[in-house]
């Protein structure tokens, strides 16, 4: 999604702006831009594609200003194009942008009355043509206030200005936006990992605050121009390496990162002493919560359907799930002793930060599980759980599914003892089985070959089908979910038992279908839908796990076996052999698998 940086300096910017751009990338993204002041004006580079690009056309000229803003963007108003990629300027004015601008249309007819000429088709470029239109009878604070005021919608705003060589303005409601310090100079980024390797000290802007920053000073102030007082926040040296190593993609670095992945997070949550589960200073007690919701988009919806399973498995507690852009506007009624649970790789979806704005207002218990910790999500939550997983830059989330799961299986195991709705021996053996996690994920890795042998049938198939049932349905959507962002091919995920109610039509002559049937409760039921999608002519991929027991394997076009362990831990080992084969389908296709077309790491608009 789009990203922005700014920095002001002693020195020239353009260089460390396109270094922090180059972070950004895993947004992401189709054009980037860069604007810098210099001798009085402003000097603009903006291109369609990639960051390469844009550095490239920039190293043909002098871009020596010490001030200067940076973006790559995912576009929403307006194709992807050169016209429209940003920094948006005016003679006096610079703007870059996240986030989409509700009211851009009548601004728009408003500021064309008024002489302005409008050169994309962006809603950003109104915000450009306020500040200029307000330039001309206030000054430059007076001016921020009344163009924010006109504002509907999400922004986070870089600005900067001709007349003001040391000066960016920053501002945010609804996208977040960081600000870094720095010696002789402080930076302005749309998230901290980006600022990251200019400096580890770093305060956030909450929503309707804007900030001031020039090269040794930073001002904040509120939506009415009063000014705020900030922490400044030490972030920590882990986990600043977005280095590939000898991996060809980043998703296939993350996936065989798993099995760490999960022992980071057991260390994490594990006393393997005294053989318990620790939630480190959780603020409710057991009385006070008596049903959970859980909320996310995407794949991490789809870890909170699997923990749905779990919590109604492990505990007595009233359990649902919903989709973070359908909870914000639905008629909800919330209720005191419900748990509003809030899981998010980025901590920064907007749709997932308005559903916990939501709550928050309406002073619900909140908790987190996010993989970045000093995310928006994160920091407006009641509790946080992370998730431990290390960046994840890969566009399709993989490690940290896992480790949302993971995370959430945890959780729900804890207050399933602490509510005794599970006795001493029970737990004790779950945990047991948490401890051999990270090894049986290890080797789900090595079904490699099998997938790539399986995945030659999916890349020339017209659509596909993944089935499971209980907790292999979430887990049939996220194989469908992966094999349609990375590979483009459709595939639907569906309840093994509701094919018949529709989707068995689909069904013909050499279909692949993915049927995840581990030997679980749903086992029998699973293997006579399987019956009848063969006997329609599907070519079956059964997932199962190994067993002594006879595997059902007539007509079965190809089988992978994962390891065997507490039923409730399958579905770590079965995601691991769909991830993969999402990655060599879209690999065989010659696809960009880290940034798979339309699609970005982090989406901030609605
Ligand atoms: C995007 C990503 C998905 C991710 C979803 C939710 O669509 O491409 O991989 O699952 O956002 O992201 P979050 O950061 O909230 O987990």
């Amino acid at each position: 999604m789009c990203g922005i940086i700014g920095i002001t300096s002693n020195k020239p910017v353009s260089s460390s702006i396109i270094n922090s751009l180059k972070k950004l990338e895993y947004r992401g993204y189709d054009s980037a831009g860069i604007a810098t002041i210099l001798d009085g004006g402003i000097n603009e580079v903006k291109c369609e594609g990639r960051v390469k690009t844009l550095e490239n056309n920039i190293s043909k000229i002098k871009m020596l200003g010490t001030v200067g803003i940076g973006h790559v963007r995912w576009a929403t108003h307006g194709a992807p194009s050169t016209l429209n990629a940003h920094p948006h300027s005016s003679e006096s004015v610079s703007v870059v942008h996240n986030g989409i601008i509700e009211n851009s249309t009548l601004l728009k007819k408003f500021l064309v009355e008024k002489g302005h000429k409008f050169k994309s088709q962006t809603d950003t470029e109104v915000i450009v043509h306020l500040i200029t239109e307000y330039l001309k009878e206030n000054d430059l604070k007076s001016s921020i206030l009344k163009m924010l005021k006109k504002l509907h919608g999400s922004f986070a705003l870089g600005i900067i200005f001709k007349d003001e060589p040391d000066l960016i303005i920053g501002a945010r409601r609804g996208s977040p936006l960081a600000v870094g310090y720095g010696p002789n100079e402080n930076y302005l980024g749309s998230d901290s990992y980006a600022l990251k390797s200019m400096t580890n000290k770093i305060s956030y802007l909450n929503d309707g605050e804007f900030c001031i920053l020039k090269k040794n000073s930073v001002e904040f102030f509120d939506e009415s121009g009063n000014k705020v007082n900030k922490k400044i926040l030490e972030l920590s040296s882990e986990d600043t390496s977005y280095d590939k190593g000898d991996y060809k993609h980043f998703m296939a670095k993350e996936i065989e990162e798993q099995p760490q992945t999960i022992k980071n997070c057991i260390n994490e949550y594990l006393d393997k002493i005294n053989k318990d589960i620790n939630l480190l200073n959780f603020p409710w007690n057991k009385n006070e919560i008596s049903s959970v919701t859980l909320i996310g988009c995407g794949t991490a919806y789809h870890s909170c359907l699997m923990a749905k399973h779990w919590f109604e498995q492990l505990t007595k507690l009233d359990v649902y799930v919903d989709i973070a852009s359908e909870f914000r506007y639905r008629n909800n009624r919330f209720k005191k002793d419900n748990l509003y649970i809030f899981v998010s790789q980025s901590g920064e979806t907007a749709d997932t930060y308005a559903a916990l704005d939501l709550c928050n207002k309406n002073n619900m218990k909140t908790c987190s599980v996010v993989n970045v910790v000093e995310s928006s999500i994160a920091r407006d939550s009641n509790f946080v759980l992370p998730i431990h997983c290390g960046p994840e830059i890969g566009v399709a989330s993989t490690k940290a599914f896992l480790g949302q799961m993971l995370v959430l299986y945890i959780f729900a195991l804890k207050l399933s003892y602490i509510r005794k709705d599970i006795d001493k021996e029970n737990y004790l053996k779950k945990i047991n089985s948490l401890l051999s996690l990270s090894e049986l994920v290890k080797k789900s890795l090595d079904t490699d070959s099998q997938v790539q042998s399986a995945c030659n049938s999916f890349v020339d198939a017209k659509g596909s089908m993944f089935l499971g049932r209980g907790s292999s349905f979430p887990i049939a959507l996220e194989g469908a979910l992966k094999l349609k962002e990375l590979a483009y091919i459709h595939a639907e995920g569906y309840p093994a038992g509701e094919m018949k109610h529709g989707p068995l039509a689909l069904i013909e002559d050499g279909m692949p279908v993915v049927v995840i049937a581990p030997r679980d409760d749903y086992y029998n039921k699973t293997i006579s839908n399987m019956q009848e999608v063969i006997a329609r002519g599907a070519k079956v991929l059964l997932i199962t796990n190994k067993s002594t027991d006879e595997v059902f394997s007539e007509n079965i076009w190809q089988k992978i076996e994962v390891e065997n362990t507490d039923q409730d831990l399958l579905p770590f080992l079965i995601t691991i052999p769909l991830q993969k084969l999402a990655y060599h389908s879209a690999l065989k296709k010659g696809y960009d698998i880290d940034k798979p077309r339309n699609l970005a790491k982090s989406v901030t608009v609605e």
